[in-house]
């Protein structure tokens, strides 16, 4: 029987998101949305496609959750988005209602599942689905790390004028100004980018990543980046599926690891099909150390405002 991928939000990321499983014949997809008309105009459209793209999976869009029953994992991006002058946290609010409501809905029809968080503001939409499931750390994970790692690592490559398969890249901690882009741990064909690109231009790439959300706002006016955030999403439903125990940075939920406990945050995470499957420790250094603390504070002071 094929695996199972509901979405909640048919939105922008969402949609995006669909279209990238149903392409890569992952999984049957189902779009869940409080419009009515848009997922069910946009899965059947997509499903339409797949004769064409040769691919055989069902695509159904709903209103209503019972056509997520059973699904083996759910992307919640449902929400509103950044406009232009808008931080992240200002979403705060309207997501946190949003996302309570969401999860009760989503756990009820699929209580094995594993949630895939996107809404912003991450890292506190991802503890709010946490405490409102009741669902255990490994099957409540958050979507930023590989985003923001893979801006990270479009930039290196254009840097260096070489394919985007030899970079790699961690960016660590919360989806915010805070985010800990790890120089050290970022290599091209295993070549430190420290021994490849001048300190002036690596500290030029890292603040890049750090507004490359902002960057495509201001370029869209209305409405945030989703062909990279929907990619990055389905590359951690991918490892899920198929449980390729991959390695991604990834907002997970910390019991003391990297002296942290209770608050989700960005750090490198094994995923297979038990979701996260283990938090990776690496050795920081007291400065990428004191960073994370820093960004590990910001969403302390989030998840305080709204209670989680
Ligand atoms: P969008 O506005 O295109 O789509 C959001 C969808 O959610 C809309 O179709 C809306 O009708 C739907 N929605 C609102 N309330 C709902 C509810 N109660 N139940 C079901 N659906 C509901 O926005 P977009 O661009 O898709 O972004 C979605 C969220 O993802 C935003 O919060 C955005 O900030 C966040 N985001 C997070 C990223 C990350 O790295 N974690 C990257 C990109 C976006
Ligand atoms: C981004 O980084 C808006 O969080 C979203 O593009």
């Amino acid at each position: 029987m094929r695996k199972k991928v509901s979405i909640v939000g048919a939105g922008n990321v969402g949609a995006t998101a669909g279209h990238w499983i149903a392409a890569k014949e992952l999984a049957d997809v189902v779009l869940v949305d409080v419009v009515e008309g848009i997922p069910q105009g946009k899965a059947l459209d997509l499903l339409e496609a797949m004769p064409i793209e040769k691919r055989d999976v069902l695509v159904t869009g709903a209103n209503d959750y019972a056509a997520t029953a059973h699904s083996d994992v759910v992307i919640i991006t449902a929400g509103i988005p950044r406009k232009p002058g808008m931080s992240r946290d200002d979403l705060l609010h309207t997501n946190f209602k949003i996302m309570s409501d969401v999860v009760q809905k989503v756990i009820a029809q699929s209580p094995e599942s594993i949630l895939i968080v996107v809404s912003n503001p991450l890292d506190a939409m991802a503890q709010t689905a946490y405490r409102q499931s009741g669902f255990n750390r490994e099957r409540v994970i958050g979507m930023a790390g590989v985003l923001d790692s893979a801006r990270f690592r479009t930039f290196i490559a254009a840097e260096l004028n070489v394919s985007v398969e030899n970079v790699t890249a961690f960016v660590l901690g919360g989806h915010g100004d805070t985010m800990v882009p790890l120089v050290r741990y970022s290599a091209v064909a295993g070549i430190p980018i420290s021994e490849l690109i001048p300190p002036d231009r690596i500290e030029a790439l890292v603040q890049r990543t750090r507004d490359g959300g902002a960057e495509i706002v201001k370029h869209l006016r209305s409405g945030s980046a989703y062909y990279a955030p929907s990619a990055a999403a389905v590359e951690m439903v991918e490892a899920i599926l198929k449980d390729k125990k991959k390695i991604l940075p990834c907002a997970a939920y910390l019991e003391g690891e990297y002296g942290i406990e209770g608050y989700f945050i960005g750090v490198p995470c094994k995923l297979g099909a038990g979701g996260l499957e283990q938090i990776v420790e690496i050795k920081l250094t007291p400065e990428e150390d004191a960073a994370l603390k820093k960004s590990a504070d910001a969403v302390k002071e989030l998840c305080a405002v709204i209670g989680v």
